[in-house]
């Protein structure tokens, strides 16, 4: 994924078109996320002054969601679903095969990949579900994944 490289000006005419939109914040945060892929901390502040609330309050939405990231993203990004539907035809073998095949931990991350869990991609009939790079796979294999990962690099 290419982002633009982190700049307060870039930042803040991203936050000139969303912070007048309902529920600025997560809007902001979100707007920024995608621009520069992560929101680095001195982002709270910028936000707070233009979405006219306080940096507790920005503090407390970036922290809240678990997709906003406060870090550089890795090069690639690898959620596998571990809830109910997907745990029932093998989502735990699939983490257990990923951590295998990429060498790294469920939560843990590297400059190249990162591997997080997801509760529900709402595409249960297809399990185990996982996402690279926001690209939905079904049935998934830790080989897909790894497949579809040296494809995006
Ligand atoms: S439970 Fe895995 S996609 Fe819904």
């Amino acid at each position: 994924m290419l982002f633009t490289p982190w700049s307060s000006q870039a930042a803040s005419a991203v936050l000139d078109a969303t912070c007048e939109k309902p529920g600025p914040v997560l809007i902001s945060l979100q707007a920024l996320q995608n621009e520069f892929g992560y929101v680095p901390k001195e982002a709270v502040e910028m936000v707070a002054k233009a979405c006219n609330v306080s940096r507790a309050d920005v503090h407390g939405v970036l922290t809240f969601y678990h997709d906003l990231r406060t870090s550089p993203p890795p090069k690639n990004s690898v959620r596998i679903c571990v809830a109910e539907a997907c745990q029932s035809v093998g989502s735990r073998k699939l983490v257990e095969d990923a951590e295998k095949v990429f060498g790294t931990q469920m939560e843990e991350s590297n400059d190249d990949i990162e591997l997080k869990p997801v509760y529900c991609l709402g595409n249960c009939a297809l399990g185990p579900s996982a996402m690279v790079d926001g690209e939905l796979i079904g049935r998934a294999t830790a080989n897909d994944l790894h497949h579809l990962v040296k494809a995006k690099s």
